[in-house]
């Protein structure tokens, strides 16, 4: 093996660096560098090396224009949900990166779509993590006929790759890549140097057949394993799955899609037989309360493509620490500090002796700005302990300076609220509607301080 340099890459968020710190100063996690063997390109890798070999080589140019650009065909895997994060469907060749908490249904998903996909193509799963007996019954379990799906234990890239040029089938699964490793490098699988030099392996075997690949990756907090984040940079599509694993709700999230939206959900609910996709999600994240209770507002959010009604819940309560908690789950943690800054300078409202807990109901992540509103109005709820009227809906981002500013999509969303029954929406005056929607009364306003004396 030739081995020209090491550089030290960050578990957490795959940068590179040529000197190893306790800290990464790209996303600031601490003791996450690992050290890296570069290869070079004449012994086959992926990372390094790039330009040498080339130095007498005719490189071909060519016009944009002379390119074809032919819509790739895009193949269903059989799951709506699924075709839905992937922009449509499968594409030849493309590499899709599946990450997630262990257990909460990577390989049951992969098992089901690959069980649809090998009746019409040859399909390859190929696991380094359980024996063939655990996928049968598993496979049993999910009562899917996956006769014809081929299946291989084996964790070296290599072989994979070997067989996979025997077989030659159009969609493969390798589950997961913390598992494979190449010959190539000495350190151990899992790590950082094996996960990203077996994944340029796979990608650039894909790119050269077609073969369409889905690689699970697990996340896993304490940092054992590399972590997909290292991958999404090689990879053409990273799903990532969301939710509680006490939950029986899984969103898988398009976090990166070179063939389609971003940030588009899919819905599915655990069950007995594997994973059942809810293709009408808007209501399935409400909790539904008897009686109306302090501190939960419902939010109409929109990610990716489809609006999605979820509940904010916000606890605030009298804090004995001298830095009382401010704790956002599902929700960005300095949003939350912002939009308390913001409520205390134009609105008056004083919270730093209180401790705020703000949470999204079901798992979800609510990742849009959208969302700003909902997360004030809930936390005056709870402050005041006045719950807000029933069958309200609320959206809008919130400005530095207590504006309420518009947001896309604000039609759609009051549609889907009057849709489900709901009666009221407090919005953004640029979002009103030019014509009124049926059944509901639309509130529309320019600063927070309108929002709430409307709602209070
Ligand atoms: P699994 O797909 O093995 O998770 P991962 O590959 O992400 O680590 O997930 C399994 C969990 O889902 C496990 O705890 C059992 C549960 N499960 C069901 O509830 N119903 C089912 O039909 C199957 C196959 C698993
Ligand atoms: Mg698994």
């Amino acid at each position: 093996m030739a081995k020209d340099k090491v550089e030290f890459v960050c578990s957490e968020c795959g940068d590179s660096f040529a000197k190893w710190s306790g800290q990464c100063s790209s996303c600031k996690s601490w003791n996450c560098m690992s050290e890296v063997e570069v290869v070079s390109s004449s012994s086959g890798g992926a990372s390094g090396g790039r330009f040498a070999g080339y130095a007498g080589e005719q490189i071909k140019v060519v016009a944009l224009g002379e390119v074809e650009a032919t819509q790739e065909s895009q193949q269903s895997t059989g799951i709506g949900e699924v075709d839905r994060v992937l922009g449509g469907g499968l594409i030849q060749g493309s590499v899709v990166l599946i990450g997630g908490d262990p257990g909460i249904g990577k390989s049951t998903l992969l098992l089901q779509i690959m069980a649809k996909l090998s009746m019409s193509m040859e399909a390859l799963y190929v696991t380094g993590e359980e024996s063939l007996k655990q996928i049968a019954m598993r496979s049993k379990r999910l009562e899917v006929d996956s006769a014809k799906l081929n299946l291989l234990t084996e964790t070296q890239a290599e072989k994979i790759i070997a067989t996979s040029q025997k077989l030659k089938p159009k969609v493969m699964v390798v589950d997961s890549i913390q598992t494979i490793y190449t010959e190539e490098l000495t350190s151990a699988p899992g790590s950082v140097a094996q996960v990203r030099e077996s994944t340029a392996r796979l990608v650039r075997y894909a790119k050269q057949t077609g073969t369409a690949i889905f690689l699970v990756g697990h996340v896993t907090k304490d940092g054992s394993l590399a972590g997909p984040r290292v991958l999404e940079h090689m990879v053409d599509t990273v799903l990532y799955f969301e939710g509680e694993s006490g939950s029986r709700y899984r969103v898988i999230r398009a976090i990166k899609n070179r063939f389609g939206a971003v940030n588009e959900l899919g819905v599915f609910a655990m069950t007995e037989s594997g994973l059942k996709e809810i293709s009408n999600p808007s209501a399935i994240f409400l909790a539904g309360h008897e009686t109306p209770v302090a501190g939960t507002v419902t939010l109409v959010t929109k990610e990716g493509t489809r609006p999605l009604l979820v509940e904010l819940q916000a606890l605030v309560d009298e804090s004995h620490l001298s830095n009382p908690r401010r704790v956002a789950v599902g929700l960005e943690q300095n949003r939350l500090a912002m939009l308390l800054a913001v409520l205390h300078r134009h609105s008056g409202v004083v919270t730093h002796d209180q401790d705020i807990f703000v949470n999204v109901v079901g798992g979800v992540k609510v990742v849009e700005p959208a969302a700003d509103l909902a997360i004030i109005l809930s936390i005056i709820s709870s402050l005041k302990d006045r719950p807000t009227p029933d069958g309200t809906v609320v959206f809008g981002e919130i400005g530095l300076v207590g504006e309420v500013r518009p947001i896309p999509g604000g039609e759609e969303r009051l549609r889907e609220a009057a849709k489900l029954g709901f009666s009221r929406a407090i919005i953004p005056k640029a979002n009103r509607p030019k014509k009124a929607i049926k059944g509901i009364e639309v509130i529309a306003v320019s600063r927070l301080s309108e929002a709430i004396a409307a709602l209070f």
